[in-house]
């Protein structure tokens, strides 16, 4: 970090990017500078550029690096609060910086108010993403506080010609679908309202000048750390400038800040990149693997899951057979999904009471935890802590548990209604039974799911019921931060129905991510491109399932649903005890490839190639290792897929094809393509592993 006392102008720099703020007069933080690297001279310059306010109609010069309301200032603002005189707008004054190693701290406060805030700057050793995110302060000595947003950081690119938006959208089942649009002179919108981050939206937004490529031109994309509602709002100007603000919670909730109370917001990260979306999603997979998780080093496990094959009719004898059957397979940890607790023989009734069926375990789970154990296998088990059925002991007991308003309705979705862990007394039972269930089986994976959003979110009886938008999330967070600090060797898996609950705040504590219910291996080529692009590989849980797909009843053959769930942590989740000889031999022979290719896979660095819409593939790299995964959906008659290009080799290296013995000179690789041996027909797909020689 330098910082240029006369221009007030601080600079962060990373390996391949440069970040630039300054006080403007009024002592607000102005944006500078996001992407090429620049020097503090050459920053000081660009800062002299701003230019003047158009017309007495416009807003004041510049960007706010985040906005209050008050002055010449129309665009979204990030911060907006009121004191108790009823006064609204802010006006700064600069209350000094300080930084140590990788963190810059810029301190302001209110020219007359109790308002303090910090914004926040981090870039983490090695990376050119850059954390931001703000607190808030009351101090000790005046009146509360009304926050009516409090976003963590506000984001600038530089002026271009034109704007496009990358994002990611979609529904329960269709998960993490790739959008990219212009970016419309107006405000742009991407939000969850509902408690969790959404199938609907992911909170990941890139833009570009609508030139760039795989692998190529200038990307400005941002993540937000957060795993309840939040709200990115997009806006370009009539003049040229596209700027956006970010961060927890969504419009209209507002809460108070007590004297001597501060607001941390989640992280809001950032990464500028020159290369393209595919060197975009690299960078950001390096930042989630060394900042972002718990155990990137880990190799995910090949994993079963019961609940395509059993639904909710689980039984110690059904787990039995399914687990024996998958052992033999190579599977490496077993996972019994929904249906093992309270009275849960269908989605009406029982979560909430956390302990094994009576009729179904007669001797607990015990002893289908040993057998697995006995198979060679690790247990896992399916959690829903955030959730209850009216028609449940806990329910019974504690009718006030839930998030409710009074006067209204309970609107229950899949016959369940949520919990307000924002309150300590249900946080602190959800945490005790989640730790006796772990410590008695010595459980090593949950599947923790979230099956529905937030309604009537209100806590009667509460001064500030607002607060439990954050503070149920926080406490999902304490909960597993806590689970995990006392059961070491446990691992989670963070699912939402599918995909609802993607991002960087619940990878922070979880170690995959259950992308879709839909597990149809055409639909999941999309789902898993969408992904990819902010997420790595190794957080991908993808299952095999059976054929006709239960979602979509398309049949594929059992080799191409493997090769697409290869692309992420390989799980299987069809009914074994259905499969044929034949198909169990070939689902082995599968999993062993797997496990040859997936150090590759996990660890490695993926570039997204793309044939000419028939075939589509990635290949991933690690160290002198390559592979390629290749998936034809469908083929007209007497359409061959166009080459595949690789875009990870070397020109004047030498490869050779693992499995075959061939060799290929990089050049022919990079300029006519891989010879890929795809079967007939639609559903093709290949799996190539590729040593580099020299
Ligand atoms: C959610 C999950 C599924 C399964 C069911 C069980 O839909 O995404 O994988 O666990 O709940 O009810």
């Amino acid at each position: 970090m330098l910082f240029d006392p006369a221009h007030r102008l601080w600079l962060l720099r990373g390996p391949t990017t440069s970040y630039a703020v300054r006080l403007a007069e009024d002592d607000s933080v102005r944006h500078v500078h996001w992407g090429a690297p620049l020097t503090l001279a050459q920053a000081t310059q660009v800062a002299e550029r701003a230019a003047p306010a158009a017309s007495s109609f416009e807003a004041v010069a510049g960007v706010d690096e985040l906005a209050v309301e008050g002055g010449a200032r129309f665009g979204p603002p990030s911060l907006l609060v009121r004191f108790a005189d009823g006064t609204r707008a802010v006006e700064w004054r600069y209350a000094g910086h300080d930084a140590d190693g990788e963190q810059l701290r810029i301190h302001l406060r209110d020219r007359h108010y109790p308002l303090r805030v910090t914004l926040h700057y981090r870039m983490p050793a090695g990376t050119d993403v850059i954390e931001r995110w703000t607190t808030v302060e009351n101090p000790d000595d005046g009146a509360a506080i009304t926050i009516l947003r409090c976003d963590s950081a506000a984001w600038a690119v530089p002026h271009r010609p034109a704007y496009r938006m990358s994002h990611l959208t979609g529904g329960w089942n269709s998960e993490f679908q790739l959008r990219r649009t212009e970016v419309p002179v107006a405000e742009t919108v991407l939000t969850s309202r509902r408690g969790i981050t959404s199938h609907h939206a992911n909170p990941w937004l890139a833009v570009d000048d609508g030139t760039a490529g795989e692998e190529h031109g200038e990307v400005w994309s941002t993540a937000l750390a957060w795993s309840g509602s939040w709200r990115i709002t997009l806006h370009r100007d009539p003049f040229g400038r596209t700027t956006w603000t970010g961060g927890f919670g969504h419009e209209g909730l507002s809460w108070s800040l007590a004297p001597g109370e501060t607001l941390q917001t989640p992280v809001f990260a950032g990464l500028y990149t020159a290369g393209g979306f595919g060197s975009a999603s690299r960078a950001w997979h390096g930042y989630v693997r060394g900042h972002v998780l718990p155990h990137p080093g880990e190799t995910r496990p090949v994993l079963y899951n019961s609940w395509e094959a059993t639904g909710f009719n689980v039984d110690e004898a059904g787990q039995l057979a399914l687990a024996a059957r998958a052992a033999a397979l190579g599977v490496e940890l077993f996972v019994t999904d929904d249906g093992w607790f309270g009275d849960r023989n269908s989605e009406r009734a029982g979560l909430g009471d956390w302990v094994p069926n009576r009729v179904r375990f007669p001797a607990g789970l015990g002893p289908l935890a040993a057998q697995v154990r006995r198979l060679g296998m690790r247990f896992g088990l399916w959690v829903e802590p955030e959730m209850v059925n009216p028609d449940s002991d806990l329910y019974r007991a504690h009718p006030d548990w839930v998030l409710h308003m009074a006067n209204r309705d309970r609107t229950e979705m899949r016959h369940q209604l949520v919990l307000n862990l924002a309150r300590p007394d249900a946080a602190e039972w959800a945490h005790a039974w989640l730790d006796r269930l772990v410590r008695e089986h010595q459980i090593d994976f949950l599947k923790w799911d979230a099956n529905r959003p937030f309604t009537e979110a209100g806590w009667p009886g509460h001064a500030d019921p607002d607060r439990l938008w954050i503070g149920h999330t926080r406490a999902v967070y304490r909960i597993m931060d806590r689970l995990r600090a006392d059961h070491p060797g446990l691992r989670i898996e963070a699912c939402a129905g599918g995909g609802g609950r993607a991002d960087l705040g619940i990878l922070a504590r979880t170690d995959q991510v259950w992308a879709s219910d839909n597990t149809d291996p055409v639909d999941r080529i999309g789902i898993q491109h969408g992904f990819s692009q902010l997420y790595p590989a190794q957080v991908m849980g993808a299952w095999v399932t059976d054929s006709p797909n239960p979602a979509t009843a398309r049949r594929t053959p059992l080799r191409f649903r493997f090769h697409v769930a290869m692309a992420g942590a390989l799980g299987i989740g069809g009914d074994l005890t259905a499969w044929t000889a034949d198909e169990l031999k070939e689902a082995a022979e599968l999993v062993a490839a797997y496990k040859e290719a997936r150090t590759v896979i996990q660890h490695g660095t993926p570039f997204r190639l793309r044939g000419d819409g028939t075939l589509t593939a990635v290949e991933y790299r690690h160290e002198n290792e390559h592979v390629v995964l290749a998936w034809c959906p469908s083929r007209r008659f007497g359409h061959q897929p166009a080459p595949l290009h690789l875009a990870a080799v070397q020109a004047d290296a030498v490869y050779r094809n693992r499995d075959t013995g061939a060799t290929h000179p990089g050049a022919l690789l990079l300029y006519s393509g891989l010879p890929l041996d795809l079967p007939p027909g639609d559903h093709a797909s290949a799996l190539v592993r590729l040593q580099r020689l020299s």
